[in-house]
């Protein structure tokens, strides 16, 4: 990661912290901001400085792509070509917990990088009302990835945004808990049918009876969205799943009723929604603990298969 070199602006959710947020942007700097999903690290996708302060602050590998966030459709169809059914689900799920992968379209002036030099851009219309003023203030496209060090939880508030990036970064948009907690759903195409590149806030059942039929899970296991490292969400200390009861000195992260002696849960009465949007909270709070990580079982239906992916990546040998 680069060395800090900012006072990190902490910017309140009014039109004063939308208006300078979006002139950080502007600036060629970067500025964390909520969306439903998770904090993203955001920076002017045009400008290649931006787009490699990005990669620095992180600590992210080149070779790992940016997802691009734009205002709406059109925007995106001005940067990329939708095939059908990307385009069906896009009607359907923008704004929202949904990145769709898609070919670049000829004069779309993002910064090489940006993409890490693929032929496909990674677009997301994001749903959060700051995210949303920021873009329409901004007038560009922005690329965001997760605002944390590369490997680490993702952020769902502004604290967490500041305990991984304090001083790296110029400023962070305070809009408070981000409100579907997991990362967006990414779906590519491949040979013209559906692709799942990444489970997320969108779930597979929903894409389905959009699609007609579910989609291709990407690559039979393989890694195919290159952030996909069998590593990441990883808190510091080791973390354990399926755990029916905790061991001496383990930190249990309870699910459902079951887990009543839980010192933390994911959701109490058994909610996969609720589950999701704790996930990393709970996570973040687990690891400040300084003990090792125990987690309940959490049923593989719904936003429980995205639940479940990040989890197996936090346990995950490093
Ligand atoms: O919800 C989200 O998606 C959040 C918010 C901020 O929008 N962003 C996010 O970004 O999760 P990040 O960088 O943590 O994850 C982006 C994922 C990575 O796994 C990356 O490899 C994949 O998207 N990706 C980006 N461009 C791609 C492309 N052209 N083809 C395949 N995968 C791509
Ligand atoms: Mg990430």
């Amino acid at each position: 990661m680069s060395e800090p070199e900012h006072r990190t602006e902490i910017l309140p959710p009014d039109a004063a912290g939308i208006a300078r947020a979006a002139a950080v942007l502007q600036a060629g700097e970067l500025v964390a901001l909520p969306t439903e999903t998770v904090y993203g690290l955001a920076g002017d996708a045009r400008n290649p400085q931006a787009v490699a302060a990005i990669y620095a602050a992180k600590g992210r590998p080149a070779l790992n792509p940016l997802i691009v966030h734009v205002a709406d459709l059109a925007a995106a169809e001005r940067l990329a070509d939708l095939p059908p059914p990307a385009l069906r689900v896009a009607r359907a799920f923008w704004p929202g917990p949904l990145t769709l992968v898609a070919p670049l379209r000829a004069g779309h002036a993002l910064a090489p990088a940006v993409t890490a030099g693929l032929p496909t851009v990674a677009l997301r219309v994001p749903a959060h009302g700051l995210a949303r003023a920021v873009l329409d203030a901004f007038g560009g496209p922005v690329a965001a990835p997760s605002a944390n060090p590369s490997g680490r939880i993702s952020p769902t508030s502004a604290a967490h945004v500041l305990a991984g990036l304090s001083g790296r970064i110029a400023a962070v948009l305070d809009g408070g808990a981000c409100p579907v907690g997991l990362e967006s759903t990414i779906l590519g195409v491949k040979d013209g049918a559906p692709v799942l590149l990444r489970a997320g806030g969108v779930s597979a059942e929903a894409l389905t009876e959009v699609l007609g039929a579910a989609p291709m899970a990407g690559g039979g296991g393989q890694v195919t969205a290159p952030g996909q490292l069998p590593s990441h969400y990883a808190p510091r200390a080791p973390l354990r799943l399926n755990a029916q009861a905790p061991a001496a000195d383990e930190v249990w992260i309870g699910f459902g009723p079951d887990c009543a002696g839980a010192e933390l849960t994911l959701s109490a009465t058994g909610d996969l929604n609720e589950a999701a949007a704790r996930l990393f909270a709970v996570l973040h709070e687990a690891d400040a603990m300084g003990r090792a990580i125990a987690v309940a079982p959490v049923p593989e239906r719904g936003l429980g298969v995205a639940i479940n992916d990040r989890l197996r990546r936090a346990a995950a040998p490093r």
